[in-house]
Parts: structure tokens; sequence; C-alpha cells
């Protein structure tokens, strides 16, 4: 059936697109009430065993990039397994944050040592800069990737601290850009060449760009490393 939209008034037309648009937001869950839900019904385990063999080639790469006793946070922590794996790895200061409190909530819960801050990204600062800046699938989260990673990059990093960040949703995995209707949040959609961008744009130098643990289906994890340059 072909519509012919000739003598509806612009105004109908424009107000039925905002009535569209409107009721998708509506729809949409953020994605901390999300993860939260999550942590209460164990399915932060599921997910820390999946996301593992990419943290570790992503730790892999950037671990030779900063010294021993290296200082390090990690963003969008969930229950905080990077950051008891960083501690275990040799940091001297490692702490997380996370926009879900049922994820704090169980961090804090089996783990007393370290700090976990339940702090929504990007307005939550840190009281210190970290020489290693860890994330696995949070930036996409965000309204605004490119603004989070300039602003690890000059207010988060020690200067020639390293970023290392993780993102399954990117355009060129096509699996994953039913993820956002399939899940109800929010997910910016970026190519590989914009990641890159953002990083040179914040001012990043040795920038590395890597697809980790791939297999079949699956083109891997998109790993951005580079290091700060005040
Ligand atoms: C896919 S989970 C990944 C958790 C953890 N990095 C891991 O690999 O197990 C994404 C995490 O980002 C957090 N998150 C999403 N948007 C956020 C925001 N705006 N501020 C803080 N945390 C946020 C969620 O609460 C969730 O715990």
């Amino acid at each position: 059936m072909q519509l012919n939209l000739e003598h509806v008034p612009f105004d109908c037309i424009t107000r039925f697109i905002e009535g569209v648009a409107y009721r998708r937001t509506m729809e949409q869950k953020s994605a901390t009430d999300v993860f939260s839900q999550w942590a209460i019904i164990g399915k932060d385990e599921g997910m820390e065993r999946g996301h593992a063999p990419s943290v570790k080639a992503m730790l892999e790469l950037a671990l030779p990039k900063v010294k021993e006793d290296f200082t390090a946070i990690d963003l969008g922590c969930g229950n905080g397994w990077v950051v008891r794996l960083l501690s275990e790895l040799g940091a001297s200061h490692v702490e997380g944050v996370d926009g879900a409190l049922e994820m704090i909530n169980k961090a804090n819960s089996v783990d007393t040592e370290h700090k976990y801050s339940h702090g929504f990204l990007p307005e939550w600062k840190p009281e210190m800069r970290f020489e290693l800046v860890h994330s696995m699938e949070f930036l996409y989260y965000l309204q605004d990737p490119a603004q989070m990673i300039s602003i690890i990059h000059d207010e988060w990093l020690t200067d020639g601290g390293v970023l290392v960040a993780g993102v399954d949703h990117y355009l060129e995995h096509e699996e994953s850009l039913t993820w956002p209707e399939h899940v109800g949040v929010h997910m910016t959609t970026l190519q590989i060449s914009q990641w890159k961008e953002a990083m040179e744009l914040a001012g990043f130098t040795e920038i590395e760009i890597h697809q980790v643990a791939s297999k079949e289906g699956f083109p891997g994890t998109l790993v951005m490393l580079g290091r700060a340059n005040h």
C-alpha cells in the first residue's frame, strides 16, 4: 500500500514523526536500571564470563605500557570483577565506578578492600588521576561517547597514562545493531573510524585500534588504546 501524503498538512506529518520518536524514547529504559536488575538476578556473572576473553586480550595490550605498580580505575565496572583482576595483576591502587546501584552493592558485598563508587557518567568525577583507565562494554551507553573519551584524557588520566576501552556494539558488528531495540536501552552506534577519530580528537597519542577475541559470527571486541598527552 502506498501512502499519498500530498494533501496532508506538513505540521500533521511533523507531529506524527515526533510522536513516534517520543514513544520510542518512552519505551527505552535507562542502562543503569537494566543492569541493576541484572545484578539482582545474577546475570552479571554470565556477563563476566562472556567478557573475560576480551578483557584478558585488552590487558595484554595495555599492561606492558604502564609501570608495574600502576594506579587504575574501571569505568562501568559492573560487579567489580576487573577491579579485583587488576589488583591481582599488580595495581597499587584500583577502584571502580558504575551507575547501577545493585552492581555496586554486589561489588561491595564480595570485596571490602577496594573502593566502588556509585556514580552516573559522564557527570561523576574521580578524586585522583590514574595511570590506567579501563572500560569494557560501557562507552556506547552514553549519548556522547566521544565527550567521555575527551574527559578521560583531560581529567582522569595522568600525563602519559593509558586508556584501554572495549566495545562490542559498533557499526561493523552487524549482529549488534539490533541490541538497542532488543535490550530496550539507548546505544550510540559508531563505526570503527569514528571511535578512532574520537581518540584522536581527545588528544591521545600512540593510538591503537584492535579487534580481539573474534570467533565464528563475532568480529571481535573493538579495542581502543591510547596514551594521554597533556
Ligand atoms: C555491559 S555492562 C559491563 C559491566 C562490566 N564492565 C563487565 O564487563 O562486566 C555496562 C555497565 O555500564 C554501566 N553504565 C551504563 N551507563 C552508565 C552511566 N551513564 N554511568 C555509569 N555507569 C553506566 C551499567 O550500569 C553496567 O554495569
